[in-house]
């Protein structure tokens, strides 16, 4: 495993280990993932991180894992990771998926924007702990501007199905006249049993933009305090799942 993911693994179990034992981390991301899974309509009103047991949960299990996906699905598209300066990291959470594609571009500078405090100050640590030159801000997708071409890559990683659907609406033409400026343009949403409405549009839009949709499995194995909380919670993640798109 690359000595950074490692380390930043371990300052994660100390960070978020310390005030919550291991059944107890385990409860809590059993009610985020139900908040994920059955409760979409809690999302838009922030309520996945609205306990801090919640966001320990998040920042422990979840971050990691969309890390691990960001990282394979970057290596897999063409032309993901050269001639990358800066990644904009829209929704951030925690940093893991932008601090993951930053790593695979040779350390490209990383802005997350995400518009609750606890996440924003989150990716800062994130950033740190890996050694990557970043910059979190709290602003909310609808009102940030997103700027960069040539250069500049944007992700919005399982964020998207979080915002609503004003938000949404604003932000698929901003990241359609980005790819126009140059900018590589990337969402990532977790394979649902039934995909949300707003897929179809926006995997039209991109496709018309000259982009394309994919769906990803990989056999990567999870690292052992993942492994160990995904048990107790009663997830089984055999494989990493998930839906790109991609201009
Ligand atoms: C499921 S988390 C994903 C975080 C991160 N991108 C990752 O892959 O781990 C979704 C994030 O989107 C943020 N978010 C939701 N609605 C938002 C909005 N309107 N503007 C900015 N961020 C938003 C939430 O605060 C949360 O941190």
């Amino acid at each position: 495993m690359d000595e950074r993911l490692a380390a930043w693994l371990t300052a994660l179990d100390e960070r978020h280990l310390a005030n919550l034992t291991h059944s107890e981390a385990a409860r809590a991301l059993r009610a985020l993932s139900s908040c994920y899974v059955e409760r979409r309509a809690k999302l838009a009103r922030g309520g996945a991180l609205d306990t801090a047991g919640k966001r320990a949960a998040f920042a422990l299990f979840y971050a990691p894992l969309h890390f691990l996906v960001t990282r394979e699905v970057v290596r897999a598209l063409p032309d993901a990771t050269r001639h990358v300066a800066r990644i904009v990291d829209v929704g951030c959470g925690t940093g893991s998926a932008g601090a993951a594609w930053a790593m695979e571009c040779g350390n490209a500078r990383v802005t997350g924007v995400d518009r609750h405090p606890w996440a924003v100050a989150e990716a800062a640590w994130t950033y740190r702990q890996l050694g990557l030159s970043g910059r979190a801000a709290r602003s909310d997708a609808e009102r940030m501007t997103i700027d960069g071409g040539t250069g500049t890559a944007i992700l919005a990683a399982y964020a998207v199905n979080e915002l609503d659907g004003k938000a949404r609406e604003i932000l698929l033409p901003r990241l359609v006249a980005a790819h126009e400026r140059g900018a590589r343009v990337l969402v990532i949403e977790p394979i649902a049993r039934r995909p949300a409405t707003w897929w179809p549009v926006w995997e039209r839009r991109i496709r018309e933009a000259g982009g394309r949709a994919d769906q990803w499995r990989f056999q990567v194995p999870l690292p052992p305090t993942q492994r160990a909380l995904a048990r107790s919670a009663g997830l089984n993640p055999r494989e990493l799942t998930a839906r790109t798109l991609w201009i």
